[in-house]
């Protein structure tokens, strides 16, 4: 079993499920550190009842995580392969998102190695399944930072943008930003036009509402730039570009549209750090149990998903194969609250 990609929390509740439940059937559970980088490397290690005793609150993954992808290079790729050999490990538990699961899938379909997938992202862009653990964590997290800059920003009339992850699908930004009462949510699958925030702004301020919070998803486009704002265009081990910066330039723009002092906060890496929640905690200890009956019943190339309240399995391509990008409807409910 291996957990890769970015951490979100809510995976060492998966790890101490797949554990629990297997080492009663006899199934002996090994852990590869560090993601696919653990499996070339050769880093793996016997888990027992003892090793995952007391971790089911627990953020981050105690196998601990990478953005390694081993097709990057053949060497790699050889070296995985031999190690899955010299383990003797006969089925791969990967525990990820877009990345690792992609990886994970070209695993079975190209080398026949037999995998089972676990899809976790705080994202939640995850076609296949409704939702992916770490989600909702991450949507409290921001829920009460958006409660927390309400008062601030009412207190000093300011506008607040506050800018939030999920890279290319608003799922963070919609459902934060309507738990928590935003004015407007922008988010990737929707190019906005600044003049048009400001105009709520302005709006807000005609009414008496001299305060306003904005929600930016990281991966939100303003028509104006047309292109995706980044770390000065740096990119990860997978090769996507590090997103982040929309926050600040929005906050210039308005404030110099509206003369309204305006404020940026980013989240950053705090929405995916600390204690999942208890839906979290439950649908990663289900998506465990899964995994390991996927295993049993040799139901190779197949991941877990929930769908509406049940946990079925799919094939991981359809969890791959696109994004999982915000509903419309959802969004149009959103909109009902914005200005
Ligand atoms: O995919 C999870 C995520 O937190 C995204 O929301 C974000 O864009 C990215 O990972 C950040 O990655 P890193 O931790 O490598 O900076």
């Amino acid at each position: 079993m291996l957990t890769g990609g970015g951490d979100c929390p809510g995976l060492n509740a998966v790890i101490r499920a797949v554990v629990r439940r297997a080492l009663p059937l006899d199934l002996g559970v090994v852990g590869i550190r560090n993601g696919w980088a653990g499996l070339v490397d050769g880093e793996v290690e016997p888990l027992t009842a003892w090793s995952v005793s007391g971790i089911l609150p627990r953020g981050g993954t105690i196998l601990g995580s990478s953005r390694r992808n081993p097709f990057k290079k053949q060497e790699d790729l050889q070296r995985l392969l031999d190690n899955v050999r010299r383990f003797g490990l006969g089925s791969l538990v990967a525990i990820g998102g877009e990345d690792t699961l992609g990886v994970a899938w070209r695993l079975h379909q190209e080398h026949g190695l037999h995998v089972v997938g676990i899809p976790k992202t705080i994202d939640n862009d995850l076609n296949g399944t409704d939702y992916t653990f770490g989600f909702d964590t991450a949507v409290g997290i921001v829920t009460e930072a958006i409660d927390r800059l309400h008062t601030t920003a009412e207190s000093h009339h300011r506008t607040i943008v506050v800018e939030v992850m999920g890279r290319h699908a608003g799922w963070i930004a919609v459902h934060s930003g309507l738990a928590g009462g935003a004015d407007a949510v922008l988010i990737p699958e929707r190019p906005f036009n600044v003049q048009k925030v400001c105009d709520l702004v302005r709006r807000r301020v005609e009414r008496g509402k001299y305060f306003s919070i904005i929600v930016v998803s990281e991966g939100a486009r303003p028509d104006e730039v047309g292109h995706l704002v980044t770390q000065d265009g740096r990119i990860d081990e997978f090769g996507h570009e590090r997103l982040g910066g929309i926050g600040e330039l929005l906050a210039r723009r308005v404030e110099e549209e509206t003369g309204i002092e305006t404020r940026a906060v980013v989240l950053g890496h705090v929405q995916r750090g600390g204690t999942p929640t208890a839906f979290d905690r439950v649908l990663a200890t289900r998506f465990g149990v899964r995994a390991v009956d996927l295993v049993r019943g040799a139901a190779w190339g197949r991941m877990v998903a929930l769908r509406g309240t049940a946990i079925v399995d799919c094939p991981i391509e359809e969890a791959v194969r696109e994004l999982k990008t915000v509903d419309p409807d959802l969004y149009a409910t959103a909109e009902v609250f914005f200005g």
